[in-house]
């Protein structure tokens, strides 16, 4: 029995550094293996806060609505997830905060996307609103290859593939920065360099330790307020032309990469956050 629960559904690096800090610390804890919970709403759970770590955004989702429902204090609270998880979302929170993005725009059939793209002008980058790692990202260069996402998107895609959310690209150095907000504070950020556009560490990028200036935290901070986010890890873009812009905000993020980078116990000030709900 334990008032702290980890909620996982694969032990990655990550969790395992999780566990690690917690041991470090001496608090005792749960490891709860997500896929095989099962709730009844009334009843009395053992945990007065979990720390949400599914790798699959939408039971992770699921899970902390219910946990919410039978008193649990889930880091991050549902409403972050809903605002991070999609990428639409998290534009219209900044929007509305002032914190500036990539320009970007939504169209919801394939001639609007069109019509969108050639506004826009080319290249444009198209992504699902669902996603992470880089995974089915476009960079569009001319009207050939949206005509052919576009196809390809409204007559193999669900439903959610249908929302066709565009940005510029923003022409970047060979690199974006991963600074990380824990409690409203930027506790250290990464360069994220790779020869491809996508710089995404899942797809080859190497870390390196990126200097939290006050541009980077401020910029940061801004974000993880605009989506009320607790733990959260937010990719910039350094655009030669506007600075520094919000690319997307992150609720479950990653840090392995980052512990040895930024020389800062990532994992150990997590754990102590989600501690202050005990
Ligand atoms: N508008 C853009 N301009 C330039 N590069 C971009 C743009 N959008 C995304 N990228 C690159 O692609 C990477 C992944 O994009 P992102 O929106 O963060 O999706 P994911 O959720 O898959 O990480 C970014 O880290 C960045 O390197
Ligand atoms: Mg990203």
């Amino acid at each position: 029995m334990s008032d702290f629960a980890i909620i996982y559904d694969r032990i990655r690096p990550d969790e395992k550094m999780l566990f690690d800090a917690l041991d470090a610390l001496g608090i005792s804890y749960e490891k709860v293996y997500a896929p095989q919970l099962k709730f009844t709403f009334g009843q009395t759970l053992p945990w007065k806060v979990a720390l949400e770590r599914c790798v699959s955004q939408s039971r992770g989702h699921a899970i902390t609505i219910a946990l919410e429902g039978l008193g649990v204090r889930v880091v991050n609270p549902s409403h972050v997830i809903e605002v991070c998880g999609d990428k639409l979302a998290t534009n219209a929170a900044l929007a509305r905060a002032g914190v500036p993005t990539p320009k970007t725009g939504v169209a919801f059939e394939a001639d609007a996307a069109l019509e969108l793209i050639e506004e826009f002008g080319y290249p444009v980058v198209m992504k699902p609103t669902v996603g992470s790692w880089g995974r089915l990202l476009s960079k569009i260069n001319d009207r050939d290859a949206a005509e052919s996402i576009i196809e390809h998107k409204e007559v193999l895609g669900g439903y959610q593939h249908h929302v066709y959310y565009i940005q510029e690209l923003i022409e970047k150095p060979e690199r974006d920065i991963r600074a990380f907000v824990i409690d409203n504070v930027c506790i250290g950020a990464i360069y994220r360099t790779s020869g491809h556009w996508v710089t995404n560490t899942a797809r080859g990028a190497k870390a390196s330790n990126c200097p939290v200036t006050p541009d980077i935290a401020e910029l940061a901070v801004a974000a993880a307020l605009a989506v009320k986010g607790e733990i959260v890890a937010i990719d910039l873009l350094e655009c030669p032309k506007r600075g520094l812009l919000v690319n997307e905000i992150n609720h479950t993020m990653e840090f392995k990469n980052s512990v040895s980078t930024t020389g800062v116990n990532i994992p150990k000030l997590m754990v102590e956050y989600a501690m202050r709900y005990v």
